[in-house]
C-alpha cells in the first residue's frame, strides 16, 4: 500500500488543514514517513523535502496516545531565531484548529493540544530548553549546524526515559559546526538507527537543479544538490584553474563600468579592479597589493592608474570595512565616497557579511559551475590573486581557511564583488527560494 504522507485531507479519520498539500510519490520519503525506529538520520539534498517530511512527521504524533497524558515534542533548529522565522508559524499551519487547546503561546513558542500533547519550538543554542524534561520525540533540523556534542548530551538523555524518537535531518553539509558529527552519525549509525539519502533532483524541477549547476561549482553542487558527503581537503578555490580562468586575452575597457573589490587590510592593501562584462561574467584585468599604506593612499594608486576613465566606478567590500576605522574619522567606505576624484562611484558593502563558505562557493561557481563553464577570468598581471587562488587552503580536518601572512586577502577581494553580484546561499533560508536575486 502507499504510505499517506499526506494524499488526502485526513489523518486516520481525522481531518487536516489545507498546509497539508499532496505531495508526489517518492519511495525514500515514504520509507522514512513508515519508518518506527527511534533514530533517523535523513542527509538529503536542498529543497528535496526533509523539513516537510519533519514538519508533518512532529504533528501527527500531536494526537498518537501514550501510556501517559502528556506527550511532549521540540522542533529544534541551531538558533532561536531560525527556529522562530523558519518553524513556527509553518508548523502552527499544519496543526488544525480544533486539536488546539487554548490559543498558542507565541512568545514561548508552546502549542497544546486537546490530546494532553505539546509541541515545543526550540533553537538548539539554548539546549537548557531541552535539559530536565523527558521527550517523547523530536526533530532537529539543519543538523549541520548544530553545536558539536549537542545530540549526545542533550537530547540523547532527554529521550531516555520514554524511549523517544529523534528526527535528524540537514544537507551533508562540508562547513557548519556539526558538519562533520553530523556525517559520522550518518556513516556510521548507531542501533535503532535508519539512514536516509536523496537527491534533491528527486523533488526539485529539472528547471532548479540546472540553476544550480550554472551557480555552483562542482563540489558545491554535489553537495547541495545530489547529497554527497564530500572532503575538505587542500585548495579551497578547487574550480579555479591557470590554465583555464588566466588569459591575456581579458583587458580593461573604457566602455565598461570599473568594478573594484577592496579588502581593507592595512598590510598588504588588497584591491581586485574589474569589469563585470555582459550578464553573468567577470573580468579581472588589474590587481593593487601594496604594503603599509591606506584607504587614501590605494586610492591615489587606483586614480594614478585610472583616473582618465569616465564610465564610473563601483566598490565592492565586507560589512566590516564598513565600521573599521582606517585613519582617525573617517571610514573606509565613507573615504571613497567623499573622494571627489571618484564622484558618483556606487560603493557596496553588506550591512552584514554572508558565511564566508557562501562567498567562497559563489567564486568557485563563477571560476568554474557544474556545468564546466567558466565566467571568470583574470589577466595574468594579476600574480597576487593567481597566487592566492591557486594557494589558499583549509586548515586540516576544518573547514576554516588556513590563512597566514598574506595568504586570503585578493581572494577575498575578489570575493566581494562575487557575492554581490552572483549571490549563492548554502544555508537553508526555509523558503522554496535557494539564490537571492541579482
Ligand atoms: N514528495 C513531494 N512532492 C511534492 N512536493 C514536495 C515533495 N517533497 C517536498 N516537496 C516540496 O518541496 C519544497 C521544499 O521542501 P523542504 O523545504 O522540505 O526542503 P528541504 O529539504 O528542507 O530544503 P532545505 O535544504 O533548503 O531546507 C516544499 O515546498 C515541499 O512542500
Ligand atoms: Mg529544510
Amino acid at each position: 500500500m502507499r504510505c499517506c504522507i499526506a494524499n488526502s485531507s485526513t489523518l486516520g479519520d481525522r481531518v487536516l488543514t489545507n498546509a497539508w498539500t499532496q505531495l508526489r510519490y517518492h519511495e525514500l520519503q515514504a520509507k522514512m514517513w513508515r519508518s518506527k525506529v527511534r533514530f533517523i538520520i535523513a542527509a538529503c539534498g536542498r529543497g528535496s523535502g526533509k523539513t516537510e517530511l519533519a514538519r508533518r512527521r512532529i504533528v501527527r504524533y500531536l494526537a498518537v496516545r501514550k501510556p501517559w497524558p502528556d506527550p511532549i515534542y521540540f522542533y529544534g533548529l541551531p538558533t532561536y531565531k531560525q527556529a522562530k522565522r523558519v518553524a513556527w508559524e509553518q508548523l502552527l499551519a499544519l496543526i488544525p484548529q480544533d486539536w488546539l487547546k487554548g490559543k498558542p503561546n507565541i512568545s514561548d513558542m508552546v502549542v497544546k493540544t486537546i490530546f494532553g500533547s505539546k509541541l515545543y519550538v526550540v533553537g538548539m543554542d539554548q539546549p537548557q530548553r531541552i535539559e530536565g524534561v523527558q521527550w517523547d520525540g523530536g526533530v532537529i533540523d539543519e543538523s549541520a549546524d548544530i553545536k558539536p556534542g549537542t545530540f549526545d548530551r542533550t537530547v540523547l538523555p532527554a529521550l531516555a526515559h520514554r524511549e523517544g524518537w529523534c528526527l535528524r535531518i540537514g544537507v551533508p553539509k562540508r562547513y557548519g559546526i556539526g558538519a562533520l558529527e553530523f556525517k559520522r552519525a550518518f556513516e556510521e549509525p548507531g542501533e535503532k538507527t535508519e539512514t536516509f539519502n536523496w537527491p534533491s533532483s528527486d523533488i526539485l524541477r529539472p528547471e532548479e537543479i540546472a540553476l544550480a549547476m550554472s551557480k555552483l561549482g562542482a563540489a558545491d553542487f554535489r553537495e547541495q544538490y545530489e547529497a554527497s558527503f564530500e572532503d575538505i581537503s587542500g585548495a579551497i578555490f578547487y574550480a579555479f584553474s591557470e590554465a583555464l580562468n588566466v588569459t591575456e586575452d581579458i583587458l580593461y575597457n573604457p566602455s565598461l563600468p570599473i568594478l573594484v573589490g577592496s579588502d581593507f587590510n592595512v598590510d598588504p592593501m588588497s584591491w581586485v579592479i574589474g569589469h563585470r562584462v555582459g550578464k553573468d561574467k567577470v573580468h579581472i584585468f588589474d590587481e593593487l597589493s601594496i604594503r603599509n599604506t591606506n584607504t587614501r593612499q590605494t586610492l591615489d594608486e587606483l586614480y594614478r592608474r585610472y583616473g582618465q576613465h569616465s564610465t564610473g566606478f563601483e566598490f565592492f567590500g565586507d560589512a566590516s570595512g564598513a565600521a573599521r576605522r582606517s585613519s582617525a574619522d573617517m571610514s573606509d567606505y565613507l573615504q571613497i565616497r567623499n573622494d571627489t576624484r571618484f564622484s558618483g562611484a556606487r560603493v557596496y558593502y553588506p550591512p552584514a557579511n554572508p558565511r564566508i563558505a557562501s562567498r567562497f562557493a559563489a567564486t568557485n561557481g563563477l571560476l568554474c559551475n557544474a556545468k564546466q563553464e567558466r565566467r571568470c577570468f583574470i589577466h595574468p598581471r594579476c600574480t597576487h590573486l593567481i597566487q592566492d587562488l591557486k594557494s589558499r587552503a583549509y586548515k586540516e580536518g576544518t573547514s576554516d581557511p588556513d590563512d597566514y601572512g598574506d595568504v586570503g586577502h585578493m581572494t577575498d577581494a575578489l570575493g566581494y564583488p562575487i557575492h554581490k553580484l552572483f549571490p549563492v546561499r548554502l544555508e537553508s533560508t526555509g523558503t522554496d527560494q535557494i539564490y537571492s536575486s541579482n
